[in-house]
């Protein structure tokens, strides 16, 4: 057979052509110890409900979240990430259900922490789950979330969240200032080995449009919106800054929110500061790679593990994901 006079020196497909050149070349690995599992949890016990926009996510009482944790400490995922879902009648102006020490919160974290000493607790500081209006913080008479008092809320949050036993804090309302004062004030409740993860850059998405049906404060939220302090998807350059803030007054890890649609970000802040960086991969994009697979247009297992292995070329650390024990067990299988 004559070659082409022409023919390339570089062949690309050379370390292509069998599985074990594709194995020793391949950069990046996605293993168990990447997962964050954000769970929704319900009050009173023997309580389990599906979300509808979010098929296979059910949120629990804690007596089968327990069950729910017990898995996921045999499938070796490293941390929970926890969403309490309350009765209305304790959601208020002030929120002060947020730092009640017999509340949800507090009872789930000393539930697993008494079960599963070693699986990592991680927990939520905003107020949208226990205000009136959805929003993260105390709002004036015109829907502006003012910033100091909630601040002082969310300080108040988190030190119950620690003393309660979590390991980790992830303030996710995007008020300026917070983490330095979360820092403080844990400090200063002798929790100064409690982490903080803060939700960094977390844009004013579309996307979490599922979670507010999971937590149930999008009808309250209504047609409002959190532009006044989450993120313009539009920004990039903001959130290195937002980035730089949060490491500057404290923060031990940082987070980009949401995960897909902002893998520059990721790959932006990972650069730029080398620090311990997560994603989540919020509900909307649960939402649709779910619904593409029920209707048997995209294979799940194949599709989701390529999205989680994107996160990790994009340079997260890890990533918070519904379909932790699902990845779990896939990558068992392999
Ligand atoms: C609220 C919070 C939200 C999410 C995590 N914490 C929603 C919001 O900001 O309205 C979204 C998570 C998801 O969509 O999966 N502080």
């Amino acid at each position: 057979m004559n070659l082409p006079r022409q023919f390339p020196s570089s062949r690309m497909r050379r370390l292509r052509r069998h599985a074990f050149s594709r194995n020793l070349v391949r950069e990046h690995a996605l293993t168990v110890n990447d997962l964050i599992y954000p769970v929704f949890v319900l009050e009173d016990s023997g309580r389990e409900e599906a979300v509808a926009s979010m098929p296979g996510v059910i949120r629990k009482s804690i007596d089968l979240l327990l069950k729910e944790a017990e898995e996921c400490v045999k499938l070796g995922i490293p941390m929970l990430a926890l969403f309490p879902v309350v009765h209305s009648d304790k959601k208020s102006l002030l929120a002060e259900e947020a730092y009640n020490p017999e509340g949800l919160v507090p009872q789930i974290i000393k539930a697993l922490k008494a079960n599963f000493p070693e699986l990592g607790v991680m927990t939520d500081v905003a107020l949208d789950p226990y205000t009136i209006h959805g929003q993260d913080g105390i709002i004036d008479e015109d829907g502006y979330v003012l910033n100091e008092i909630t601040v002082d809320i969310l300080c108040k949050q988190a030190v119950c969240h620690a003393n309660a036993g979590a390991d980790v804090v992830a303030p996710s309302d995007m008020m300026d200032g917070r983490i330095g004062r979360i820092r403080q004030s844990l400090d200063e409740a002798g929790h100064e080995l409690t982490q903080i993860m803060a939700y960094s850059a977390k844009y004013a998405s579309s996307f979490y449009g599922p979670f507010r049906d999971a937590v149930g404060s999008a009808g309250n939220l209504g047609k409002g919106n959190k532009y006044t302090y989450q993120m313009d998807p539009a920004n990039t350059n903001e959130a290195l800054h937002e980035v730089a803030l949060d490491i500057q007054e404290g923060a031990d890890m940082v987070m980009v929110k949401p995960g897909m649609p902002y893998l520059d970000i990721i790959r932006r802040v990972k650069d730029e500061f080398g620090v311990p960086t997560f994603a989540y991969q919020v509900s909307g994009e649960y939402a649709m790679l779910k619904a593409a697979a029920q209707n048997g247009w995209l294979d799940e297992k194949a599709c989701v593990l390529e999205s989680l292995m994107a996160f990790k070329r994009a340079g997260a650390d890890g990533i918070l994901t519904y379909f932790a024990p699902s990845v779990a067990r896939w990558l068992q299988e392999k």
